[in-house]
C-alpha cells in the first residue's frame, strides 16, 4: 500500500496492495523504521535483536491498524426495541418522526453523566481494538444543545487522552432537529451556527463538521449554511448524504469541498461524477444498509467512476449497532461488488485520508505510527471467506501490543 500517503487510492490503485511474504517490521519509539523480507530486517537490525520485543506472526497476516472513519461512538443506551419494531414493518424515518430514533438516543445521552457516557464509550472502544481497529472518527450529535454536544466531545477528547487508541472528533450538532424545535428548524440551524460552532471551535473539540442532509431532517440549503459556517471556524465539512432518499447530498459535498460524503446509498450519477471530480472521498457504511434492510451503496460504480472509497461501521445504536469493521469488509465484497484488495485499501489508507490522518497512519511505511493488526488467518482472502469470526490475534498501537492472543492486555 505504499505511495498513497499524499492522495487516496482511486480506481485500479485501490487494488494495489503491496504484499511481502515472510516479511518483518522493525519498530522503534512507536514508529515504523523499516519493513521488508525477514532476513534483510534481521541482518540490518542485528544489534537491536537482544533488547527488542519480538512478535512472531508466522502463518498470519499483518496489516496496518484498521481505521474507522465514521462512528457515533459516544452515546448512551441502546434501541433494540426499535429494531424489533422495524422487523414488523415500521420504517427508520417513521420511528424518528414520532420521537424515537436519534431523539431517543439524544434523551439518553442528555441524561447520562459524563462518567456513564465515558464508561459506555470506553467499552465500545475496547471492542474496536479487539476487532483490529486502532483509530476511529467519533461524532457528536446526540446532545443537540450546546451543553450536551460539548459533553459528548469532551468525552471523546478524554478517551483519546487516556487510551493508546486515537480518536478524531467531528461536531455534528446538525444530526436532527430537536423535537421541541421541529416547527422551526431554521431557528435550530441558527443555534448550531451561532451558539454551538463558535464554542466547539474555541475549545478545539473537533476537526470536522457534519450534517444529516436528508428529507425531513436538514435540507441541502440548511446543510450548506451549516457547513459553510463551519469552514469559517476551520472545521472541514463532512456530510451524511443520500442515505435514505436521493437528496443531492453528493453534489453538495463536492460544492462545499467536503473531505468525504458518507452513506451514498441513493447518490445520483451526477453526484458521483461531481465527487470524483472534486476529490471527495466516499465513505460507505454497508452495515447500515444491512441493518436497515436497504439497498447497498453502489461501490463498484463509484470506484469505476474514480471516487476514492473508504469503509466504515457507522457504529451507532439505531442504524448500525456494530463495531466490526472486518464485517464491513465482508459486506463490501459480498454486497457492494468490491474486491478483497479494495476493501483492505478502504479500511486502511483511504479511511485514514477520510479523516485527514494519512500522513501518520493507514499504511506500514517508514516514519508512520506503528499501528499494526495481525490476523490469525493464512492469507488475506480468508479474512472475508471465513465470515462472522473475529480473526484478530494481535494489535499493536504506536509500537505497544494492546491485544495479544485475541485478548486485551
Ligand atoms: O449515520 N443518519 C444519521 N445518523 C446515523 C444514525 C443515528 C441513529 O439512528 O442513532 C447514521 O445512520
Ligand atoms: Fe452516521
Amino acid at each position: 500500500m505504499e505511495g498513497y500517503t499524499k492522495k487516496p487510492a482511486v480506481k485500479e490503485a485501490m487494488s494495489h496492495i503491496n504484499i511481502i511474504k515472510n516479511g518483518s517490521i522493525f519498530i522503534e519509539n512507536g514508529k515504523i523504521v523499516e519493513t521488508g523480507p525477514e532476513e534483510k530486517i534481521r541482518q540490518k537490525y542485528q544489534a537491536h535483536l537482544q533488547s527488542a520485543k519480538h512478535i512472531d506472526a508466522t502463518g498470519k497476516v499483518v496489516v496496518p491498524g484498521l481505521v474507522d472513519p465514521h462512528t457515533h461512538l459516544v452515546h448512551a443506551g441502546t434501541r433494540e426495541n426499535e429494531y424489533a419494531m422495524r422487523l414488523t414493518g415500521r420504517s427508520y424515518m417513521d420511528i424518528m418522526k414520532s420521537g424515537g430514533g436519534i431523539h431517543a438516543t439524544t434523551r439518553a445521552t442528555q441524561q447520562a453523566s459524563l462518567k456513564q457516557l465515558y464508561d459506555e464509550s470506553e467499552e465500545r472502544l475496547n471492542q474496536f481494538l479487539l476487532h483490529g481497529v486502532t483509530t476511529v472518527e467519533a461524532k457528536s450529535g446526540y446532545g443537540l444543545t450546546l451543553e450536551h454536544e460539548l459533553k459528548q466531545l469532551e468525552v471523546a477528547k478524554q478517551l483519546d487522552k487516556d487510551h493508546p487508541f486515537d480518536l478524531v472528533s467531528t461536531f455534528m450538532g446538525a444530526h436532527a432537529v430537536p423535537m421541541d424545535e421541529k416547527d422551526n428548524p431554521d431557528r435550530f440551524v441558527k443555534r448550531v451556527i451561532e451558539e454551538m460552532l463558535p464554542e466547539v471551535a474555541k475549545k478545539k473539540l473537533a476537526v470536522f463538521n457534519d450534517v444529516f442532509c436528508e428529507r425531513g431532517v436538514f435540507t441541502p440549503e440548511q446543510s450548506r449554511r451549516i457547513l459553510e459556517a463551519g469552514k469559517e471556524y476551520g472545521l472541514t465539512p463532512k456530510i451524511h448524504a443520500d442515505e435514505i432518499e436521493p437528496y443531492e447530498g453528493a453534489e453538495l459535498a463536492a460544492e462545499v469541498g467536503a473531505i468525504s460524503a458518507d452513506h451514498l446509498l441513493k447518490a445520483s450519477e451526477q453526484g458521483i461524477k461531481k465527487m470524483a471530480e472534486a476529490g471527495v472521498i466516499g465513505v460507505l457504511l454497508p452495515g447500515t444498509a444491512f441493518f436497515l434492510m436497504a439497498e447497498f451503496a453502489e461501490a463498484r460504480k463509484m470506484i469505476d467512476a474514480g471516487v476514492a472509497i473508504a469503509l466504515s461501521t457507522d457504529a451507532n445504536p439505531g442504524s448500525s449497532p456494530t463495531i466490526s469493521l472486518p464485517f464491513m469488509m465482508n459486506l463490501g465484497c459480498l454486497k457492494m461488488g468490491m474486491t478483497p484488495e479494495e476493501v483492505l485499501t478502504a479500511t486502511t489508507i483511504n479511511a485514514a485520508h477520510a479523516i485527514g490522518c494519512a500522513e501518520s497512519i493507514g499504511s506500514l511505511e517508514p516514519g508512520k505510527k506503528a499501528d499494526v493488526t495481525i490476523f490469525k488467518v493464512p492469507n488475506y482472502l480468508t479474512l472475508s471467506y471465513k465470515y462472522g469470526i473475529n480473526h484478530v490475534d494481535t494489535v499493536v498501537k504506536a509500537g505497544v501490543p494492546v491485544v495479544e492472543g485475541g485478548q486485551l492486555k
